[in-house]
């Protein structure tokens, strides 16, 4: 199927952390695209006006959220492409492909635990404002950088966010240990965990899905170029445990199968 595309105007760019170009993490705020669906984990492929001729490539962010008039993107600078992300004002237009790949599951009645680490976090401010019993969610938060910079009070209004801050030796240590006493709680409610972040946070997590039985579902972030299934820059492989006969243990694409897959599902 053809993603939806369109072009967006910018209403404006907040700085979180720091103030103004010190600042490294930034709520994107666009006029909202005409698609009338979406669900929370599902992405955007971005490519504003000013990537030039000198940046071809869209590049994929999570979907933070969308209101009735906005759609909201927030992002962390990391190289040139979120550089000049960094540089848009207000009018400025930016093109727009979505929404893109699988969501999150959403039970309502089941005990759910939400695991972030760092830009992880994006997905689940659209989670925890849909969730139509966000009392039967909580959420344990993992983060390098000061809370500021992360978009914490919007999840705090609706569910309680524990969060860790990784800075000195033992931390690491001490939020892996929270991880699986938290899902441990969880597997023994027969609840479900949904986590996003980082590779290695991502491994972690699995580990202690299969350890426990606990159903669990994790959203990659493979580096993507094109976002729908063409490229096959992005794949990563099945298991056994793979629904379609005929991609069982072989490569599927990130960003049309995932980004968000069931643990017991792919290598990671
Ligand atoms: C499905 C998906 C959702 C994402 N959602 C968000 C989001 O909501 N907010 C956000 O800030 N970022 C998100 N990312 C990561 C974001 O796409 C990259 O940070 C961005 O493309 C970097 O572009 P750049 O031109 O600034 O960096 P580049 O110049 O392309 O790369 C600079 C450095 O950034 C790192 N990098 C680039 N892409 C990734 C990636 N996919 N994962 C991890 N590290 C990467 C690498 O270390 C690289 O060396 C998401 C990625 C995916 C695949
Ligand atoms: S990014 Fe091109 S196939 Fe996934």
């Amino acid at each position: 199927m053809q993603p939806n595309s369109c072009e967006l105007k910018v209403l404006d760019l907040v700085p979180f952390g720091q103030t103004g170009s010190a600042s490294r993490f930034f709520a994107l705020r666009l006029t909202r695209p005409a698609w009338e669906t979406w669900r929370p984990g599902q992405f955007v492929m971005l490519r504003p006006r000013n990537f030039g001729l000198d940046i071809p490539w869209a590049r994929p962010f999570g979907i933070c959220h969308m209101t009735t008039r906005h759609m909201i993107c927030f992002f962390q600078v990391r190289g040139r492409g979120t550089q000049r992300m960094a540089e848009l004002r207000h009018g400025d237009i930016v093109r727009v492909w979505g929404p893109l790949g699988r969501g999150f599951v959403m039970e309502q009645d089941t005990p759910t635990l939400l695991l972030a680490g760092g830009m992880g976090i994006v997905p689940f401010v659209g989670y925890v404002n849909l969730h139509p019993k966000p009392w039967n969610v909580t959420m344990l938060f993992g983060h390098r950088e000061h809370i500021s910079c992360y978009p914490v009070d919007s999840i705090n209004e609706h569910v309680p966010v524990d969060s860790l801050r990784e800075q000195e030796n033992g931390d690491l240590d001490n939020f892996i240990y929270t991880i699986q006493e938290r899902m441990r709680d969880i597997a023994d409610q027969k609840g479900l965990v949904l986590a996003c972040g980082p590779t290695p946070f991502m491994r972690t997590v699995q580990a202690f899905a299969t350890e426990m039985g606990v159903r669990c579902q994790l959203s990659l972030e493979n580096r993507m170029a094109c976002g729908v299934g063409a490229c096959l820059g992005c794949v990563t492989r099945t298991t056994k445990a793979w629904p379609v006969e005929t991609r069982r243990e072989s490569p599927v694409q990130v960003c049309t199968h995932g980004p968000v897959f069931w643990a017991d599902q792919v290598e990671l």
